[in-house]
């Protein structure tokens, strides 16, 4: 089958020297593409910027913002027609409204951005992406875990959504170790026990092409 995996955080750039960014070091999306790819799956990553080597047998497409990121998954949509497509990026969800061309100086005290919405890559999948093959989202929370993965995967009309909490610090960003809910579009909810995230990875490349099997996701 055919994969398209993003990783990683997003960083938006205020001046030269400054940016907004997250904790997410990429090694969730890396393991899914690992085992996708030891699994002898075809696999394109697309990844923001993190410290970690490229795995073997994927191609990866390095990105820096969350608009690049939305144009290089249309891109390869339209290029690689992907059976299954797994966001496991941290994307930022703001980005500041004005860049500036030169390094804010420090004058006064304090300083107030203004932040505008980055586009929603997860929402854009199906529409206008046109994606009908088998949509796996994330969702990161530190509260109502379940309640808020249901509702992004109706709104954003996934397959499934990866849930996992985000409020500790032994899993979740920039850890070994992840521990996940998975959540149906029938409302069934399925806990995946704490295990590294290599192992929850092969568990997942599994079930997902089990699951598009099952469904018979055409790609595109
Ligand atoms: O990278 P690690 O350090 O290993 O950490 C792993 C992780 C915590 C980043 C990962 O397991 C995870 O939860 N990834 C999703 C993080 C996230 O941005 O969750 P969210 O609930 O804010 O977003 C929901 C979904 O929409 C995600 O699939 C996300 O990729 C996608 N999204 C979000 C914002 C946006 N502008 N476009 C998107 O496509």
């Amino acid at each position: 089958m055919r994969f398209l995996i993003t990783a990683g955080p997003t960083r938006e750039p205020l001046d030269p020297v400054r940016y907004l960014s997250n904790r997410s070091s990429g090694k969730m999306g890396y393991a899914i593409a690992t085992a996708a790819a030891e699994a002898g799956h075809q696999v394109v990553l697309i990844s923001g910027p993190v410290n970690l080597p490229a795995p073997a047998g994927v191609t990866i497409h390095s990105i820096q913002t969350a608009q690049q990121m939305w144009e290089t998954t249309r891109e390869l949509l339209r290029d690689e027609a992907p059976d299954i497509a797994i966001l496991a990026a941290a994307v930022a969800d703001y980005r500041p409204k004005f860049q500036h061309d030169q390094k804010i100086k420090k004058h006064q005290d304090s300083l107030t951005l203004e932040l505008e919405r980055t586009p929603d890559i997860l929402g854009s999948m199906r529409q206008p992406f046109n994606f009908s093959g088998l949509l796996v989202g994330f969702a990161a929370e530190t509260e109502n875990l379940i309640a808020n993965a249901m509702d992004k995967l109706q709104r954003k009309h996934c397959d499934l959504i990866i849930a996992n909490d985000v409020s500790g610090s032994d899993t979740g960003f920039d850890t070994d170790q992840n521990e996940v809910i998975l959540c149906f579009p029938d409302g069934r909810a399925e806990t995946l026990p704490r295990q590294s995230k290599h192992d929850l990875a092969r568990n997942l490349i599994q079930r997902l092409t089990a699951l598009a099997f099952a469904i018979d996701k055409p790609s595109s």
